[in-house]
C-alpha cells in the first residue's frame, strides 16, 4: 500500500497550495480514478507520486516506511500524457531499450505480450504505430522497469472510441498485478475498470464512494 499523508505542494512561485493537504491510499491490485478539470493538479499529483517533485509538507508511505523522492522513482512508473510525444527509439527495441540495455530478450517479449502487441516486430519504427498501439508501447516501456505502481496521465486522451476501450480492457488486465493510479479530465470510459473513484477540485483530493 502506497500512501500520501496530508501530502501538500506549494512552489514559492505559485500564489497557492497547488496539492492541499492530500490524503490517498493506493492499494495493490487495484486502480484508482482521480478525476479532475484542467489546471486542478492532476499532473503534479503524478510527479509527486513518482518522485519527480517533493512535497513542500506531508508524507509519501510506502508499507508504514516513509519514502524520500529517489525511492519513488523506483518504486512508481508514470505515463505522461501523449507519452508517444517523447519516443526516442528508432525502433521498438530500442525504445524498450532504453536506459536498460542489459534487458533480456524475454523480458522484452514479456511487456510487450502483456500490453497486447506481442505480434509487434521489435525492427518496427514506434512512429509507425497506431495511436492505441504507441499507448500500449509506452506502458510496456514501464513494465520492463517492473515498478510496484503505474501511474497514468490522461491515458484515453485523443484516442478514439475503439482505441479508448481496448485502453481501459487493457488497464483492467494489467490491474491483476499492477497498482494503478489513472488521473484524468474525463472519466466516462475508465469509471467501469475503476475500483476507488476521487475527484480533485483545486489541490484538493475527495474519494467519491468506497476508499481503500
Ligand atoms: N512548478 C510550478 N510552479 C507554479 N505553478 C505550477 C507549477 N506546476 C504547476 N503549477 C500550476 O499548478 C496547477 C496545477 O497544474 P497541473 O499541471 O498539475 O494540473 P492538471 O490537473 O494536470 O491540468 P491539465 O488537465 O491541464 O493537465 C496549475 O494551475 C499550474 O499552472
Ligand atoms: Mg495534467
Amino acid at each position: 500500500m502506497l500512501r500520501l499523508q496530508s501530502v501538500s505542494y506549494h512552489p514559492a512561485a505559485a500564489a497557492r497550495a497547488i496539492l492541499d493537504r492530500v490524503d490517498l491510499d493506493l492499494a495493490p491490485q487495484k486502480l484508482t480514478l482521480a478525476i479532475g478539470p484542467s489546471g486542478s493538479g492532476k499532473s503534479t499529483l503524478l510527479e509527486i507520486l513518482s518522485g519527480l517533485a517533493s512535497p513542500t509538507s506531508g508524507q509519501v508511505m510506502w508499507r508504514d516506511q516513509s519514502l524520500f523522492p529517489e525511492s519513488l522513482q523506483q518504486l512508481a512508473g508514470l505515463v505522461f500524457q501523449f507519452p508517444e510525444r517523447h519516443f526516442c527509439g528508432a525502433t521498438v527495441l530500442e525504445e524498450l531499450r532504453l536506459g536498460h540495455p542489459e534487458i533480456q530478450s524475454e523480458q522484452l517479449h514479456s511487456a510487450l505480450h502483456e500490453v497486447g502487441l506481442g505480434h509487434l516486430s521489435l525492427n518496427a519504427s514506434p512512429y509507425q504505430l497506431s495511436g492505441g498501439q504507441q499507448r500500449r508501447l509506452a506502458l510496456a516501456v514501464q513494465l520492463i522497469r517492473q515498478p510496484s505502481i503505474l501511474l497514468l496521465d490522461e491515458p484515453t486522451a485523443g484516442l478514439d472510441w475503439s482505441m479508448r476501450r481496448q485502453l481501459a480492457a487493457l488497464l483492467a488486465r494489467l490491474k491483476q498485478h499492477w497498482t494503478l493510479l489513472v488521473v484524468t479530465h474525463d472519466p466516462s470510459d475508465l469509471l467501469d475498470v475503476a475500483d476507488y473513484c476521487c475527484n480533485l477540485q483545486e489541490g484538493s483530493l475527495r474519494f467519491t464512494g468506497d476508499r481503500p
